[in-house]
């Protein structure tokens, strides 16, 4: 995998810790989304009842941990934290759901991948904060319904068209994070730069935004690499100059792309005459995981209109060959 893929890497974990805004005011961008949960968490707290669930979706490393987290923060309540995969089987979720106290926040990362078997069990948690629990098989079978304390889920998901009708529909809130413009990530860095105690000049953190990916995961380890340079082969400020050189050093190029983007168009064009070309066939060619090429590679490519989807395939764009630096010539286009 790109070591500068939006998906978390082992050594970001403490890093994003730090760096998490803990509060609304501290959260950069996404207004639409932070403006409507500010609303809804000031209600459910005057209210003093349990916040509706909320069901977060989006690209990997846009934040939905962090709003997890920073909501249940300005609620005044705890968090538990868990993901779909570790859910097994019902009585881990039961396990979970019995020791909360009123009005905390169950966290579940990856609501896509929960077991059928115990989403079931979810509806009813839910919908009645009650749990069915059957004693005993055959016909001696009889269940028992257990009352929990009302509660919070807050489901994240990269994949939401993989949820469920029924479960979607158990969310009273339902918010999209979206890439984030490159002058928010600007931001993002100069807080986390401030935060971490690295020097950096508002170019510097301008060229680190410009080939983030909209994505403050990426931007937030990119930073830190760009610091390692500035600390070893600089004077400790990261100027745009200092940032240039890094990111280049790096192999990430003025937009982002790296060898993986590159080699992903270059393969697309060199074998396949610009597309149209299944993905199965690319993640062939290229000896990559289909799934780093759908949910990393891919989502890019086709925000910035380098890449089309067509029924019969992924085509690159006149842009995309432009960039290359690759003639647009009209046989790739059909005339
Ligand atoms: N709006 C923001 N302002 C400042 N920092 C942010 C913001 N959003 C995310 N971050 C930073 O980016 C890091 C990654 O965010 P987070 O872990 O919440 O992403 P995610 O959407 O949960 O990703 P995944 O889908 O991989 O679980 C966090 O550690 C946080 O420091
Ligand atoms: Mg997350």
């Amino acid at each position: 995998m790109s070591w500068h893929s939006p998906l978390p890497l082992p050594e970001d974990r403490e890093l994003e810790a730090t760096l998490r805004p803990r509060r609304f005011e501290e959260f950069v961008g996404q207004r639409g989304v932070v403006e409507n949960l500010q609303v809804y968490v000031v209600a459910a707290r005057k209210q003093q009842r349990a916040l509706d669930h909320v069901l977060l979706s989006g690209p990997p490393g846009l934040g939905k941990t962090t709003l997890a987290h920073l909501i249940a923060h300005e609620l005044g309540v705890n968090l538990v934290s868990t993901s779909g995969p570790v859910l097994e089987r019902p009585a881990d979720l039961a396990g979970i759901l019995t020791r909360l106290q009123p009005r905390d926040v169950l966290f579940i990362d990856e609501i896509h991948r929960l077991p059928r078997t115990v989403e079931e069990y979810l509806y009813s948690a839910m919908e009645d904060f009650a749990l069915d629990v059957m004693l005993d098989r055959g016909p001696h079978a009889k269940t028992i319904r257990l009352q929990l304390s009302p509660f919070t889920l807050i489901g994240a998901t990269t994949r939401p068209g993989m949820l469920t009708g029924a479960l979607r529909s158990r969310f009273g809130i339902l918010e999209h994070l979206e890439y984030y413009a490159d002058e928010e990530i600007r931001e993002i860095v100069m807080r986390s730069a401030r935060i971490l105690g690295v020097k950096i000049t508002p170019e510097g953190a301008g060229e680190i935004a410009r080939r983030s990916r909209g994505t403050p995961r990426i931007a937030n380890r990119l930073l830190r690499r760009t610091h390692d340079f500035a600390f070893v082969e600089g004077d400790g400020v990261i100027t745009g100059e200092l940032a240039r050189y890094a990111l280049d050093r790096m192999g990430v190029d003025p937009r982002g792309l790296d060898a993986l983007d590159h080699r992903f168009l270059r393969t697309l064009v060199e074998q396949f005459g610009g597309g149209p070309a299944g993905i199965r066939a690319l993640s062939a060619t290229l000896g990559e995981d289909p799934q780093t090429l759908e949910e990393v590679v891919e989502p890019f490519l086709l925000r910035i209109g380098f890449l089309v989807r067509t029924p019969r395939g992924r085509r690159i764009t006149r842009q995309g060959l432009q960039y290359l630096g690759l003639s647009t010539t009209p046989d790739l286009f059909g005339g």
